[in-house]
């Protein structure tokens, strides 16, 4: 019989999400007349700007003519993508990112976890808490960890708790750590990390020779000025820290899938006799063994977000959900609710009424409000006793997902 990788096995049951929607599932069969409201997983519900499915509609006529058929693309990604990517979103704020820097992919999930394919064994990672649940499922996955203990964390991991008093912006590991997963605007918490909280993060990286495994999925949604889009606006960067960025949230790409990582062409590794390797080359050649890029189609719908009348959609659509943000903060402070992130991040942490656990708040507000939201305990420790809503639906349901709320804490 074959062998498993039995890393899995030292795995939670179930994937967070999956989960809330099999519980979810379990209670509309019980009670079908509900109308559940889902402001759980971060998932967009508005339809694709028009810019955009002009440019994919006219990329399948493409696909219709021999002339202009396109087979397999550059794993990398098209050019025609990759260069405005590197002028608008990087050039633009005076970061030194190249187009050949950047490579396209169908998503963000899919390359934090598969980053790990080009980190040997044997690194201290560290991980913030409450976090991302990639981040640590795909190390467990991976054999960086040893078995989880009865909070659910992990041996081997170094978590660095976010919580009130930090505004969940987690001090400096107080060992040395090889590997950091930091996102911001944060999901869970919403919450976003300041220039300066960076520089201290990239010194410290410089300082430790460590990788940063920046997750910058929600920095479209940024609208404080001071607030840094990428970690490479932080001096000395760009030898310390790979980037993530996805169009899923900020075009409504969740089901057409694209993204990109940033791989500085001067990021180094180490062997373990001490040799320094090239992290780009090492994607580039991972990339070009697993993977045979997003579809053209696909990379002509995200391209079209950087043209003038795609930028302007772009920006209404991240307005929208921004206003739902606002929505749900607003509405949760005046039934008392204390609220976190929501202001440069689609993501409205709360603490659960009455200390209430994570899931007995879930249980709570699905049973009465027949609204789903995520507990923040299945974010890690850390978020027990919170919980997440997500901005990302229509207005008419934030609406009467704050009305149903309010009833229920009335
Ligand atoms: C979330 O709800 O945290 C996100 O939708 C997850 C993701 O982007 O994979």
């Amino acid at each position: 019989m074959v062998q498993i990788n039995a890393n899995y096995l030292k795995l939670k049951a179930g994937y967070l999400f999956p989960e809330i929607g099999r519980r979810v599932t379990a209670f509309s069969q019980a009670n079908p007349q509900a109308r559940i409201i889902r402001l759980g997983i971060g998932d967009v519900t508005e339809p694709l700007p028009s810019s955009i499915t002009k440019a994919m509609h006219a990329a399948v006529d493409d696909m219709a003519s021999r002339d202009s058929f396109k087979g397999y693309g550059p794993e990398q990604g098209y050019a025609f993508l990759r260069e405005p990517i590197a002028q608008h979103d990087f050039q633009a704020r005076g970061v030194d990112i190249s187009a050949d820097e950047i490579f396209i992919s169908d998503g963000s999930k899919c390359d934090t976890g598969n980053i790990l394919d080009i980190i040997g064994d044997g690194n201290k990672i560290a991980i913030t808490d409450p976090v991302y649940p990639v981040y640590v499922d795909t190390n467990v996955m991976a054999g960086n960890t040893g078995a989880a203990d009865a909070s659910g964390r992990f041996e081997g991991l170094v978590y660095l708790p976010g919580n009130e008093a930090n505004n969940f912006v987690p001090e400096l590991p107080s060992e040395k750590v090889d590997l950091i997963y930091l996102c911001y605007p944060n999901n869970p918490t919403g919450t976003v990390a300041t220039r300066e909280t960076l520089q201290k993060w990239v010194d410290y990286a410089r300082a430790n020779n460590s990788l940063i495994l920046f997750d910058a999925a929600y920095e479209a949604f940024i609208s404080d000025p001071s607030i840094p889009h990428s970690i490479f606006e932080i001096e000395g960067a760009k030898d310390v820290a790979i980037e993530f960025r996805s169009f899923s949230k900020s075009i409504g790409f969740t089901g057409v899938r694209c993204a990109l990582t940033v791989v500085p062409k001067q990021l180094m590794g180490t062997t373990p006799t001490g040799e320094k390797v090239s992290l780009h080359q090492l994607w580039n050649r991972r990339q070009s063994t697993k993977f045979n890029g997003a579809s053209y189609v696909v990379q002509k719908g995200a391209a079209a977000a950087y043209t003038d009348e795609g930028k302007v959609e772009m920006r209404g659509l991240i307005d929208f959900y921004m206003t739902n943000a606002r929505l749900l903060r607003e509405g949760l402070t005046k039934v008392g609710i204390r609220v976190f992130g929501g202001v440069n991040a689609p993501y409205v942490w709360l603490k659960t009424p009455n200390n209430l656990g994570s899931w007995e708040f879930f249980d709570m507000l699905l049973n009465q409000a027949h609204v789903v939201g995520t507990p923040g305990s299945g974010f890690g420790a850390a978020g027990e006793g919170y919980f997440r809503l997500s901005a990302f639906n229509s207005r008419q349901n934030v609406e009467e997902a704050l009305e149903r709320i309010h009833k229920v804490l009335q």
